[in-house]
């Protein structure tokens, strides 16, 4: 009796090994304990036991059933676990994990110029302006001191919508908007597209940006213009870099000037970034003509100021080296990618 029980628990251990499926487990119970089990007929025997070996095979199947119970209990209930286990495991939600690597764009490289020269005015205490690219004539030309026969405004170089509106050929406009809206101290960039009648080519396109500066306070000077933008050199093009003014004409600055950077790749030296020159222009201006100041309602008895202005591309074409205009305009990736 005893090596029968004892084969089918080796045997049932044996099956238990082998399986690994949460159904196969419970047939195997049904096999064992179910009512045709082999356990369940093997206790149906004790009946027609004699009554003095019954009482020893009834203990020792019994013990087998209940070891044969705990075995399938224990391996129904390992299965289970796992199973709970592997669930887990497949809805984890792995944080630290870089799965989708995805390419982040940049900044095109106007905006990142754009940005950096904010940067820089910022820190030195101006304020951001804006105004309208739809602009009054009378705001783009007259309130700047820009005579009615000037060649500037000439069908050939504005884009008229009316006789009396524009697109704005320049960001000078905010210059008086501003004063006529705010008493001194002013100290603004005004950044925004401006507009011309060009043609395309590489150094030319008939919607640009511009950043125009303007200061305005008592006791405003030249050298207060020559230190700021040798300030802006310096953080623009690096520390090294030193500026130039050469007299120039502007209707709405006197005296004008023009300035120009020398080169920050050569030094000075000359070489094909400053063509040969040593130097590269970056911008124009002056002090603010008292009919500027005059024309806004300042006072230009009390009130002195300085202005420039500068063109954002051709910062941004010497700053990246870039060959043509019109890279900065036709959105191709392969260029964008390398700012
Ligand atoms: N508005 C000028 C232009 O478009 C640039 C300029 C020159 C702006 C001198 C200024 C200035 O404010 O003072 O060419």
């Amino acid at each position: 009796m005893n090596e029968k029980l004892e084969k089918i628990k080796v045997q049932l251990l044996q099956k238990l090994n082998t399986v690994n499926k949460l159904e196969d487990i419970e047939n195997i119970k049904v096999e064992y304990l179910g009512k045709k089990g082999e356990i369940t007929s093997l206790l149906k025997t004790l009946g027609q036991m004699p009554p003095e070996e019954r009482k020893e095979a009834g203990s020792l199947i019994n013990t087998l059933r209940q070891e044969v119970e705990s075995n399938i209990d224990g391996k129904l209930k390992m299965m289970k676990d796992l199973e709970i286990e592997k669930k887990l495991e497949s809805e984890k939600i792995d944080i630290s994990i870089d799965k989708f690597s995805r390419d982040f764009g940049n900044k095109h490289p106007l905006t990142a110029v754009l940005d950096d020269i904010k940067n820089i005015f910022i820190g030195m205490g101006y304020s951001i302006e804006e105004g309208p690219e739809v602009e009054y004539a009378e705001m783009n030309f007259d309130m700047l001191n820009t005579p009615k026969d000037h060649p500037a405004r000439d069908l050939q170089d504005t884009f008229y919508i009316t006789d009396s509106i524009i697109l704005r050929t320049q960001t000078s406009p905010v210059q008086a908007r501003t004063m006529l809206r705010q008493k001194p101290p002013i100290k603004i960039i005004v950044p925004g597209r401006v507009y011309r009648s060009d043609s395309v080519d590489a150094t030319h396109s008939p919607m640009f940006h511009q950043i125009e500066g303007l200061v305005v306070d008592e006791n405003i000077t030249m050298a207060d213009l020559k230190g700021t933008l040798e300030r802006f050199a310096k953080e623009c093009f690096g520390e090294s870099t030193r500026i130039r003014l050469r007299p120039h004409h502007f209707p709405f600055t006197e005296p004008s000037a023009e300035v120009d950077v020398s080169c920050f790749v050569c030094g000075g030296e000359g070489c094909r970034v400053c063509k040969g020159e040593g130097w590269i222009e970056i911008l124009g201006g002056g002090m603010v003509h008292p009919n500027v100041l005059e024309l806004s309602g300042i006072d230009s008895k009390k009130y002195t100021g300085f202005a420039f202005g500068m063109g954002l591309e051709r910062i941004a074409m010497t700053k990246y080296d870039i060959s043509d205009m019109r890279y900065l305009y036709e959105n191709d990736v392969r260029f964008l990618k390398q700012f």
